[in-house]
């Protein structure tokens, strides 16, 4: 495997795992949890506001947002199947032009990508083995909101994923998923000037979204 696992999420993140992803977007809408992230993140969509949206795969968190009135999107991703679709269902959305796709690990990119208003990662954190330099990175370049869906801090959560390593180990793929201490993860979002405002989810996944400080101090 590279350093960030990347090789390893072409072999998961594939074709097929897109276009299905595409069809029961397509039938039912965001899944639950990025629905929950959307709508907390409902405040901070102003007519022009930016986004940049880490590992987005099939663009789902940009369309919605760019239909709620967003101006314009980022889309990182290191699984060049999962933006050929993203790419195919934005020109379908009329709304390639507001998004720029960028193939490859933010956290080697990051130098060359701008900050957003707001910053996503929907289940991104757990499938990377560095979340200091992934949250650390992506944290700063949040301007006003940073949005993250990522595994609870449970028994039942950590031994699920580790099934979920054995069974890929098994199958001989090289991917893994991990379960980073969500208190690190708000250490991280708060050394970056982030404070938590808002939280939600289901028994699996944690759904948080952090505000930069000063808008915090803005709207007390
Ligand atoms: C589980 S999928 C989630 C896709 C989408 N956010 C969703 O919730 O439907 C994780 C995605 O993150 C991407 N990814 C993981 N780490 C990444 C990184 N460091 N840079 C860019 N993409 C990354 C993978 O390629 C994959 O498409």
């Amino acid at each position: 495997m590279d350093a960030c696992g990347c090789d390893a999420f072409a072999s998961i993140f594939d074709h097929r795992q897109a276009e299905r992803d595409r069809d029961r977007y397509q039938r039912q809408g965001p899944d639950r949890t990025t629905a929950m992230l959307l709508e907390m993140l409902r405040p901070y969509v102003g007519r022009g506001s930016t986004l940049l949206d880490i590992g987005g795969g099939i663009g789902v968190i940009d369309q919605e947002l760019l239909r709620a009135g967003a101006g314009h999107a980022v889309l990182v991703d290191a699984s060049p199947a999962y933006l050929e679709v993203a790419r195919h269902e934005a020109r379908r959305a009329n709304a390639l032009n507001r998004m720029e796709f960028v193939d490859g690990d933010f956290v080697h990119r990051a130098g060359s990508i701008d900050a957003a208003d707001i910053v996503t990662l929907d289940r991104v954190v757990c499938c990377y083995p560095d979340a200091v330099r992934l949250v650390g990175l992506s944290a700063e370049r949040a301007r006003r909101a940073y949005g993250l869906v990522l595994p609870r801090d449970r028994l039942l959560v950590r031994l699920g994923l580790r099934l979920e390593n054995l069974l890929q180990r098994l199958r001989g793929r090289a991917y893994r998923a991990y379960a980073h201490p969500n208190a690190m993860i708000d250490e991280l979002a708060a050394s970056a000037g982030l404070e938590i405002r808002s939280e939600k989810g289901t028994f699996f996944w944690r759904v948080v979204v952090y505000e930069r400080r000063e808008e915090l101090a803005a709207a007390a």
